[in-house]
């Protein structure tokens, strides 16, 4: 289905994707994870070419993406949604108008400029809203909703693509842990219920081992580690992310570069 093929990419002289591949066979859930820096975004980022590649190859249902230009660029963009952890929303507008700008590129210039959408696009975002319960802020400005309801809303509005992959680039590191819980629900939902694929780099080791059905380790550009959660033990994550003895693993990628630098700015003190 999507197959990734020694993909590179450098900026000057520093490799921020190192030759990475990655083969998906059937729609699934895979948490990419690794400490900041190791190249997580960079290669979603690729993947639904908003950054050009170095080297390699990536290519989805027999189709080359990387070589795709203008309106075939444009359509492989909507087929792999992205969310970031910024959700991305327009603040001041209200949450409907916003889903419906997952359907833009679909759209003339002069219905965009006027904030013109058919009927049926009206209420399809309506239908997304509900099932992702938060239906009846639909007509709220988006910047008045929290952030577990702003994710869900570029939820929807990726949905609106009907992509048949959503990348998702640490889509709960600015929540707190409830909302965090729902978010990622709804993507497991997603997963399950539509057959979607979905790749999301975690900035928790707990959450990629409780949501995803495969976990990809990045360090330094490289892939270390492919495998089941199961296969994920405290001695790989340590390798993943190159963390001494006192790694933890419910920290975050921040908190383990946190730690790393606090110990090599007083190593009299982790030799004790
Ligand atoms: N636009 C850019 N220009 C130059 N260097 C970049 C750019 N984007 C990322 N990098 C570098 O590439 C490496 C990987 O970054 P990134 O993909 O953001 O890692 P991660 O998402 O895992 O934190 C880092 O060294 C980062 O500084
Ligand atoms: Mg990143």
């Amino acid at each position: 289905m999507l197959r990734i093929n020694k993909l590179t990419k450098r900026f000057g002289a520093n490799t921020a994707v190192d030759a990475a591949t990655l083969d998906v066979d059937k729609p699934c859930m895979i948490g990419i994870i690794g400490r900041s820096g190791a190249g997580k975004s960079t290669l979603l980022r690729m993947l639904n070419r908003l950054e050009e590649t170095t080297e390699g190859t990536i290519t989805f249902e027999g189709r080359d993406v990387t070589a795709l230009k203008g309106k075939d660029k444009r359509a492989w963009q909507a087929e792999c949604a992205m969310i970031f952890q910024q959700f991305n929303l327009v603040p001041r507008l209200d949450v409907v108008s916003n889903v419906l700008h997952g359907t833009l590129n679909q759209r003339s210039t002069l219905s965009t400029m006027f904030n013109l959408f058919p009927m049926s696009d009206i209420h399809r975002a309506i239908d997304i809203l509900d099932r992702l319960g938060i239906a009846e802020h639909a007509p709220k400005r988006a910047e008045a909703l929290s952030g577990g309801q702003q994710q869900r809303v570029a939820i929807a509005r990726a949905l609106m693509q009907d992509p048949k992959i959503i990348l998702a680039d640490e889509p709960i590191a600015s929540l707190d842990p409830m909302n965090a819980q729902v978010v990622m629900q709804a993507l497991r939902r997603i997963h399950e219920e539509d057959g979607r694929t979905v790749i999301a780099n975690l900035h928790t080791l707990d959450t990629a081992r409780r949501y995803c059905d495969r976990v990809v380790g990045m360090r330094d550009g490289r892939i270390v580690f492919d495998g089941l959660p199961e296969q994920l033990t405290t001695g790989v994550a340590r390798e993943i992310y190159g963390a001494g003895a006192d790694f933890s693993e419910a920290a975050t990628s921040t908190e383990i570069d946190t730690l790393e630098a606090a110990s090599t700015a007083n190593p009299v003190k982790e030799a004790v």
